[in-house]
């Protein structure tokens, strides 16, 4: 079991806050180097302990920062990237053995070749894929080894904008003739299926229905076709501990336990992988709920305007939008340092100049003064990669290692170091613009 919610980041009190303000300024996010390890730990042990054969490939898209990573490679985790710049990402920081798992709907010809040429493992998302695959692997002269993403159009819930859509019962002629089309080509091989349903998904009854289907559909290609999968994956997909603002929750979730996850998810598949002549790999790619607890996001409060006096204040914080950037879709819980019990409805308003920078549905929280820190915790999945540069530029990001040990993993995006603003073209110069 993780920790009650409640904790995370408990450790930073007033005193460290000061300090880490003080050090590298705010707004910055931090990554508790513990807290994530843990997580991982945790899904890990769970998986392989029900079936050895699985492995963990975390979601590159979810946190991508080089050092959180690399930290994730360094005790045996895997790489799942969905585009060429992830995949140059996880060639240069993962350990020689560890595998890239390449999907995502666009992957061009030379992403391709290079992952055929590493053994990377390859989930096609769409028939053009498929051919331009067939076409490398013929010029290689080599028989290459494709995963389909598929969908179960019986799981309603589940996402459908990714791959091929099939029926667990393999009753329908399309996915019939894509099979019999990557069987009957002499450069293919028919090695693995990938589903991934969705995310922040908290009821594991959805994990378990994906794995009686899989294992059903798994069981038809081997009864039908006699094809004998090499991997299994079965996306990320599971929860974190951030409500998301419809659900009207003001207190974190607990993460979602591992265990019960596992089980809901393995269970269904051992009937078909023992039935296999050789143990296929199982794959997780956990994103939102490896990284989400682990990750903070440090801000001041630089003005206040009170709203109805001692009733309600409306707080203008140096972070934004364009930090935390899901805000519009999740509440993330905060800590803060008061030590008033003075407590009032609260507006928190990000620095940028849009009607939209809310960080947060009005909450009751201890009226603060100017200077003052809050801690947003929660946000260590998607915001740190989405953040954006709008007004105000990226916060960098510090990993903290636990006690008063903390450094970059990130510097803040600067004038020199953003792209986004672009350039004066030299013709305007010519035509005296
Ligand atoms: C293919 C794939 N795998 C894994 C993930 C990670 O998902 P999550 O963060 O919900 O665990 C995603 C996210 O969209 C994905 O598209």
């Amino acid at each position: 079991m993780g920790q009650h919610p409640a904790n995370y980041f408990s450790e930073i009190d007033n005193t460290l806050a000061g300090q880490l303000a003080e050090k590298f300024g705010t707004p910055v996010f931090i990554m508790d180097k513990r807290g994530l390890l843990q997580r991982y730990y945790d899904l890990h042990a769970a998986v392989t302990q029900r079936y050895k054969h699985s492995m963990i490939a975390v979601s590159y898209k979810t946190n991508f920062l080089k050092g959180i990573l690399a930290l994730l490679h360094g005790v045996g985790a895997h790489a799942e990237v969905v585009s060429g710049v992830e995949y140059a990402v996880a060639k240069e920081i993962r350990l020689p053995h560890q595998r890239i798992v390449f999907n995502g709907p666009m992957k061009t010809r030379s992403e391709l070749l290079m992952a055929i040429n590493d053994n990377a493992l390859i989930n096609c998302d769409h028939e053009d894929e498929i051919d331009l695959i067939e076409q490398i692997a013929k010029d290689q002269r080599k028989v290459v080894p494709i995963g389909l993403r598929i969908y179960f159009r019986e799981a309603q819930s589940s996402w459908s904008r990714f791959g091929f859509q099939v029926d667990s019962a393999l009753s329908d002629t399309a996915t019939e003739a894509l099979i019999r089309r990557i069987r009957v080509s002499p450069n293919l091989h028919l090695a693995g299926l990938h589903a991934h349903i969705g995310t922040n998904i908290r009821d594991v009854q959805h994990f378990s229905r994906l794995g009686k289907y899989l294992s059903s559909f798994a069981s038809l290609l081997k009864a039908r076709f006699n094809i004998e999968l090499d991997w299994i994956d079965v996306g990320g997909g599971l929860a974190g501990i951030s409500p998301r603002k419809d659900e009207n929750r003001e207190v974190p979730y607990e993460l979602p336990d591992a265990h019960e996850y596992a089980d809901a998810i393995i269970t269904p598949l051992l009937g078909y992988i023992n039935s296999l002549t050789k143990p296929p790999l199982l794959i997780f790619e956990p994103g939102r709920t490896l990284f989400e607890a682990s990750g903070g996001l440090l801000t001041r409060v630089i003005g206040r305007r009170s709203v109805t006096a001692g009733k309600s204040q409306a707080l203008i914080l140096d972070a934004g939008m364009n930090a935390l950037s899901t805000c519009y879709l999740y509440d993330f819980p905060i800590r803060n340092f008061a030590d008033n019990s003075d407590y009032v409805l609260t507006r928190l308003l990000g620095p940028t100049c849009n009607q939209a920078d809310q960080l947060h549905t009005p909450i009751v929280m201890p009226s603060l003064n100017i200077d003052d820190l809050l801690l947003f915790y929660g946000v260590g999945s998607y915001c740190m990669a989405f953040s954006y540069s709008f007004i105000r530029f990226r916060p960098g990001v510090i990993i903290w290692h636990g006690d008063t040990f903390s450094e970059w993993i990130r510097h803040p995006e600067t004038l020199s170091s953003n792209a986004m603003i672009g350039h004066v073209p030299e013709s305007f110069a010519r035509m005296n613009v």
